[in-house]
């Protein structure tokens, strides 16, 4: 049976056109839903464009109550059905409970060759490093932050005049070929890394 996917968002949804695109050919996969936890976020109108059904749900109104959010978000989710939910540059920390809820079922994708450079400034971080390699990972959710099994990673050699910006610029295309190829593989039931 088809497996049933939503995307979570918090901007440009660059990859979830990327994973959304290539569950358009022969997949064991097809979107379902789009949600973003930012309204404005410009990831939502590519979704539309495409015909995927979307929600925003605003974090903001939240504070911090961040079991309520999550109680919104996973209602939302719960009526979605999905069987796979990605994590496609989704900003909000999610706590224990609610990872638990989707463990086994929730992928994300970071920009840094896990275990490096949990958390934000990836590119920096591997920068001052003065590492000869970058790369990006699409790991399992669990309840650590960028943790959980690795399912698949895509490395690239830094070059003496890389920047921050440039290391990104050159990622994303690899996090676009990554995402979707993990994801194929996840969806027919198949753990084993993809490795680019
Ligand atoms: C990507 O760099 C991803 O690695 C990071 O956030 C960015 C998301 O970009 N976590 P997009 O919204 O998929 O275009």
């Amino acid at each position: 049976m088809t497996k049933r996917v939503a995307i979570l968002i918090s901007g440009g949804g660059s990859n979830m056109v990327a994973l959304a695109r290539s569950m358009q050919t022969d997949h064991p996969a097809r979107p379902v839903l789009v949600l973003s936890n930012d309204p404005a976020a410009g990831g939502l109108a590519k979704a539309q464009d495409m015909d995927i059904p979307t929600l925003a749900i605003d974090h903001k109104p939240f504070g911090k109550d961040r079991a309520g959010f999550e109680a919104a978000l996973h209602k939302a989710l719960e009526a979605a059905q999905p069987d796979i939910i990605c994590l496609a540059g989704f900003m909000r920390i999610l706590t224990p409970d609610f990872t638990a809820r989707w463990e086994g079922r929730m992928l994300n994708i970071h920009p840094s060759l896990l275990p490096k450079y949990k958390g934000l400034h990836t590119h920096a971080r591997a920068l001052a490093a003065g590492d000869p390699e970058h790369g990006c990972t699409v790991h399992e959710v669990t309840a650590a932050l960028d943790d959980g099994p690795i399912l698949g990673q895509a490395r690239m050699k830094v070059t003496p005049e890389d920047t921050e910006e440039s290391l990104a610029a050159r990622l994303l295309p690899l996090e676009h070929r990554l995402y979707p190829a993990v994801l194929q593989r996840f969806a027919a039931g198949d753990r084993t890394p993809v490795m680019l």
